[in-house]
């Protein structure tokens, strides 16, 4: 009997111990299950870095090793309040809540806190035990973790509950890299934020730097542009300065001699009318004749350039005037030329004399130049001048005319010289030629610009300001025969020796003569001699009368006595105004100094005979 109640005895214990082992081996089964799924826990955490994230693989990890009825975690948020993040299963949230409200009062929470293990207590209807476990680094508390069993705790071992520790503490850890990584991330995101923050500072600062560089680069520019520019204007100025001193000087000369080259002409022509034409003589003083026109063609030079006063302006056909500027400077010479104009080269407001003399002076040294052998290019063009030209024109539309040659072409040293007056390289030059034509062409309001290569060829080239107004008719010059009629002439000139060699042609031509000094005498006589029924058919007036009445003064008032009085104006400036539009001032003819008797003689015998057509 007591054998088999021992026997029965030791079933039971054999049976309770195997029941232990079992439950035992299934705890055991669920750790290494546990840490069999730790990879997987890992993989959860680095998933979802948010606290919550974090709690929710947490609790997915400890279901693997607790069956607890409900569990939660608790944040220990900054303002050290604990917070239920999460809870599984959530219908159990409000369950939890109370029994940690329950915890905290009795203290167990705080106790939970400060161990570094788990604890657990029964809930207050002891149906239940609580678990808590600090979740907690060596640095500082994270959170809290709950858990809720039925029944007590004598199925919880050792391994089971230092597992759930390591679970918290890898979960501890995963909230502080968290922290950490967020901390770096904002770290990063602030840096990066500086570093893009500076790099546009940095850009900021280089563009502005470029934009100063570039600015200074401009006005650098400018400033050298304006050095140039200050450097062409006072060359300009100068050389301005120093034709018009000179001018003046040069046109008082040439005044004087134009008025001594008339008697001289004048005699020397009436001295060979008066001989036979077979005569010794007669030859010789047809080469003093030749010798005086090219003496006086001089001081017409230099009468243009000294004061030709201002240009008597009307329309031009540039076309024509350039055409027949070339044909007559480079007729009967080798010089080939080639004209190339625009077809609809526009007209220029020019004083036609002077502008033909401008073209003259240019054509004949490329013909100079050229050795009479070669080739004269003259290009005609319509251009429109924008404000800043090079040329510091004031902008609107020119008219561009290039003579060019093949010639000799001017070394560099002479190319800032040429238009200087009496500038020349020719034994037999004048070196007025070129100051003529600069003269001429800035009294037009153009310019002129030169160019050249030694042994190549030089290239001159005008801009006058262009009219834009129609073509003109070309002028039919038509030729006046000498003729010789009788008649009274009255002559008025300051110059005795031009008035006594002009009073002896006429006379010898048949005419009755008188002479006078001034403007004044002049009215006088010829009102005189129409009261005594004497009246002159002609009156010859000097244009400028130094200290009296000139020519274009004494004009009206002689047509005031009679409106039919033929007048005629003599003066050496061929390029004056009154000379250019004599009828404008009354005169019915024009003779420019010098002259010899063939003018004379036809200009005379033109009106008079005219005078006798209209009466
Ligand atoms: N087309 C040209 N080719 C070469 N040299 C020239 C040309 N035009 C002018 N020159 C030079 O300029 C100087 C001055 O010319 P200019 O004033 O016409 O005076 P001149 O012809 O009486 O010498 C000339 O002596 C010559 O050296
Ligand atoms: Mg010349």
């Amino acid at each position: 009997m007591n054998q088999s109640k021992d026997t029965t005895d030791r079933l039971t214990c054999l049976e309770e111990r195997i029941l232990y082992l079992e439950e035992a081996n299934r705890h055991y089964v669920a750790i290494l299950d546990m840490l069999a799924s730790s990879s997987d826990f890992q993989a959860d955490l680095n998933r979802d870095k948010s606290t919550e994230g974090i709690f929710r693989a947490t609790l997915t990890q400890i279901a693997r090793l607790f069956s607890f009825e409900a569990m939660g975690l608790l944040e220990n948020r900054e303002d050290k309040s604990f917070v239920l993040t999460v809870c599984e299963p959530s219908s159990c949230r409000d369950e939890l809540s109370v029994d940690i409200d329950m915890a905290i009062m009795d203290g167990i929470f705080a106790w939970a806190l400060n161990r570094n293990q788990s604890v657990t207590a029964p809930t207050a209807s002891g149906s239940h035990t609580l678990l808590f476990r600090v979740i907690e680094t060596r640095t500082c508390i994270r959170g809290m973790f709950i858990g809720r069993l039925r029944g007590n705790l004598a199925h919880i071992d050792a391994p089971s509950l230092n597992a759930l520790s390591n679970v918290l503490l890898t979960t501890a850890y995963a909230m502080e890299s968290s922290t950490l990584y967020d901390l770096l991330e904002g770290n990063l995101h602030n840096l990066g934020q500086k570093v893009q923050e500076r790099t546009a500072e940095l850009l900021a600062a280089r563009d502005m730097a470029e934009a100063s560089a570039r600015e200074l680069k401009a006005a650098n520019k400018k400033l050298c542009r304006e050095i140039v520019e200050r450097k062409r204007a006072e060359d300009e100025l100068l050389k301005t300065q120093k034709l018009e001193s000179l001018g003046v000087f040069a046109g008082g000369i040439a005044h004087d001699f134009n008025n001594i080259f008339t008697a001289i002409l004048g005699n020397l022509s009436f001295a060979r009318m008066q001989i036979s034409p077979s005569d010794k003589i007669a030859k010789r003083l047809e080469e003093c004749e030749k010798a005086t026109m090219r003496a006086s063609e001089l001081t017409r030079h230099l009468l243009t350039f000294a004061r030709g006063g201002e240009p008597a302006k009307k329309l031009i056909n540039t076309t024509l005037l350039i055409k027949e500027a070339t044909s007559l400077v480079l007729l009967g010479s080798n010089v080939v030329s080639a004209i190339d104009l625009a077809d609809d080269l526009w007209c220029v407001k020019a004083d036609a004399g002077q502008l033909s003399q401008a073209l003259h002076n240019l054509l004949i040294n490329a013909r100079q130049a050229m050795c009479e052998n070669g080739e004269v290019t003259v290009r005609g063009a319509n251009e429109t001048m924008a404000p800043d030209n090079p040329q510091r024109l004031p902008p609107g539309a020119y008219v561009k005319i290039i003579v060019e040659d093949d010639g000799c072409g001017i070394p560099q040293e002479n190319l800032g010289r040429i238009f200087d007056p009496y500038f020349t390289t020719k034994s037999q030059g004048s070196g007025l030629g070129l100051a003529s034509v600069y003269s001429i062409v800035k009294r037009h309001g153009g310019t002129i610009e030169v160019s050249s290569t030694v042994r190549v060829g030089s290239s001159f080239t005008i801009y006058l300001p262009a009219s834009p107004d129609r073509i003109p008719e070309a002028a039919v010059v038509k030729k006046v025969a000498e003729s010789v009629s009788g008649g009274r002439v009255l002559i008025m000139d300051d110059e005795e020796i031009i008035r006594e060699i002009v009073a002896e042609i006429l006379q010898y031509l048949g005419y009755y003569v008188e002479s006078c000094s001034d403007g004044r005498e002049a009215v006088d006589r010829f009102r005189k001699a129409r009261e005594s029924n004497t009246p002159f058919s002609v009156v010859i007036l000097d244009l400028t009368v130094p200290g009296g009445m000139g020519g274009k003064e004494a004009a009206p008032l002689i047509l005031e006595v009679d409106p039919d009085a033929v007048l005629i104006v003599s003066s050496g400036y061929s390029n004056d105004p009154v000379i250019a539009n004599y009828r404008h001032y009354g005169f019915r003819g024009v003779i420019s100094k010098p002259f010899n008797t063939g003018t004379l003689a036809g200009e005379l015998g033109r009106l008079i005979d005219k005078k006798a057509e209209c009466r």
